[in-house]
């Protein structure tokens, strides 16, 4: 069956049909899977059946793996690549990472190399009344650039921003370890992605802790001003998850967040996959 890329007519996101992901794509499908990617920043599959290792497997079709902070504590067993992402505790445990991602952000923006993009494998999905919940939101950091006003655009140029690990509240605080493992690093405001050459806001709230040359007072105005810009409705794509999704985002071009609006006995089961990136340019 050839692939269909159908856009989800939001201002990112596709879904791909006439892939089974649990068998290895030819060279040539896999060219196709990977430039409808780059285009449309988020992608997905539907109706998939794969184990971790074929998760794995495909993930690696990418280039190299990256290691989530978080895998040193909940990953798959045999397969430390894969992060668990869930709500649901067993024996008084929590079996994975909980309210992960709630607020808007890029995945580990905080590294000197951010990952290139992040793989999410849906297991199991809340629903209520037979309406599901606990979807996730995509913003197009990449349409909301085209947006900006020249004068803006001018005052953005060449201007790096501060991200920093401990600037984000999360529901498990890291060890003060961790935090001296990721000290604050410095990357462009304005992305050129590395495959489209796309130019790409990338700022956002709590993770962005200053700009260069900047004072502090003045950028957390203009922090919160670009951030509040990159997800407004206009370049927003929510996802309603179903149990079997495959879905991609490239952490260039796009931010996301998850909505928490379920909690046990409703379960939501995910295995994340990470992508290895390269410094942003
Ligand atoms: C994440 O930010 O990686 C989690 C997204 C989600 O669980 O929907």
């Amino acid at each position: 069956m050839p692939i269909e890329v159908i856009p989800t007519g939001a201002a990112l996101g596709a879904e791909i049909r006439g892939v089974d992901l649990a068998d290895p794509l030819s060279d040539e499908d896999f060219a196709a899977v990977d430039h409808a990617y780059n285009t449309h920043g988020v992608i997905f599959f539907r109706d998939q059946k794969l184990s971790p290792p074929q998760q794995v497997a495909f993930t690696r079709r990418f280039g190299e793996i990256d290691y989530n902070i978080f895998g040193e504590r909940w990953s798959v067993t045999g397969s430390p690549e894969i992060v668990v992402v869930s709500n649901i505790t067993e024996n008084g445990k929590p079996i994975g990472i909980r309210r992960a991602g709630e607020n808007w952000h890029s995945d580990m923006c905080y590294t000197a190399r951010p990952p290139r993009g992040t793989m999410l494998y849906a297991v199991e999905i809340p629903a209520l009344h037979g309406l599901t919940l606990g979807d996730t939101e995509f913003a197009s950091a990449a349409a909301a650039y085209d947006d900006l006003p020249d004068a803006m655009r001018q005052r953005l140029e060449g201007r790096k921003a501060v991200f920093d690990f401990a600037g984000r509240k999360r529901a498990f605080p890291p060890t003060a370890e961790e935090i001296a493992r990721n000290p604050p690093v410095r990357h462009p405001i304005v992305r050129t992605h590395p495959r489209t050459g796309r130019k790409c806001l990338y700022v956002m709230r709590d993770d962005c802790t200053a700009i260069e040359e900047i004072d502090q007072d003045e950028a957390e105005a203009l922090i919160a001003a670009l951030a509040d810009h990159i997800i407004k409705p206009a370049y927003v794509y929510r996802h309603v998850w179903r149990p079997g999704d495959l879905l991609l985002w490239d952490n260039c071009s796009a931010q996301h967040r998850a909505i928490q609006d379920y909690d046990m006995p409703l379960r939501r089961l995910m295995h994340r996959t990470t992508m290895g990136g390269a410094m942003p340019a």
